[in-house]
């Protein structure tokens, strides 16, 4: 942050900032509402813009004050997070959540900016980075079979981290740009995000993020298999990379709790929700299902 204000002030911008603990807790309407007054008693102005220098939290929420307050002011996303590097910090998905869910208040508002420096995840702790490796691999599952060869060697893989982002946001790019407003091709996005936003709802965020949808992955992996919407092989070939990379694969809530906070993800439709379903590595499409037939699916698991 010190750094980060010292080079805006030697560039002639006067800056101010704002920090929140980390967690989803600050995606709070409460932490929201006090940020949109701390711009306010500045007075931040129409000219001026916000920097999210964080991790996804940080870019949701930073960005969800930019897209409201005076009706829409600039963001210049800087993720200091391998999830927030590959996934959140591009494409404009601004959100906060509210007690009946996962990022339920939002708007889309594009960065005028994404600045990317692979050298502010150097210093990050394990767990951070494992959380950013389930975006990856789900990249890698959803649109890109060579790079989830190429994460089959993890140490290689590890190596080649700033290559790996690039592709990643390449990916999100092109979605993004054929689909900026989530009503076709984007959602192939949320590959193991239904469940994950369940399971992170269900366990209060206890389990973060990347691991949530990586549970997530899975079990949507073996359900597709269970279904024949994929094969037994592609299914275990994404859990068992998910599995190199550490990632606990057991989902300890049952079917029905899961469910019942599916019903109040933005993902839903009336009565049907259209879920991400894999089709070999690197493919996947929308599967459309009934509320119902979700209930089945989870419950019966
Ligand atoms: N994180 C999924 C999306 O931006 O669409």
């Amino acid at each position: 942050l010190d750094r980060c204000m010292e080079s805006l002030r030697n560039a002639g911008f006067e800056v101010k900032s704002y920090v929140v603990p980390p967690g989803e807790e600050s995606k709070s309407g409460q932490t929201y509402l006090e940020l949109l007054n701390f711009l306010a008693e500045i007075p931040l102005t129409r000219s001026d813009a916000l920097v999210a220098l964080g991790g996804g939290v940080v870019g949701d929420l930073t960005g969800f004050a930019a897209a409201t307050y005076l009706r829409g002011i600039k963001v210049i996303q800087v993720p200091t997070t391998l999830l927030a590097a590959v996934d959140s910090s591009v494409g404009g998905k601004t959100a906060i959540n509210l007690p009946a869910g996962k990022n339920l208040a939002g708007a889309f508002h594009q960065p005028a900016l994404v600045c990317q420096d692979a050298r502010l995840l150097d210093s990050l702790p394990e767990d951070v980075w494992q959380d950013g490796m389930a975006e990856v691999i789900k990249y890698g599952c959803i649109a890109d079979a060579a790079l989830f060869e190429l994460l089959q060697d993890r140490e290689a893989a590890e190596n080649r981290m700033e290559g790996i982002i690039q592709r990643c946001v390449a990916i999100k790019k092109k979605f993004v740009e054929e689909d900026e407003l989530d009503t076709g091709v984007r959602q192939l996005l949320n590959f193991g995000h239904t469940i994950g936003h369940a399971i992170e709802k269900a366990t209060d965020f206890a389990v973060s993020h990347g691991r949530a949808v990586a549970k997530g992955m899975a079990m949507m992996s073996d359900l597709s298999a269970e279904q024949g919407w994929c094969s037994r092989e592609t299914a275990e070939q994404i859990t068992s990379l998910l599995r190199m990379y550490d990632f606990d694969l057991t989902v300890a809530q049952p079917g029905k709790i899961l469910y019942d906070i599916c019903m109040a993800d933005k993902k839903r439709k009336g009565n049907y929700i259209d879920i991400v379903v894999p089709e070999g590595i690197g493919k996947c499409r929308l599967q459309r299902l009934t509320t119902e037939e979700l209930g089945e699916l989870l419950c019966e698991r």
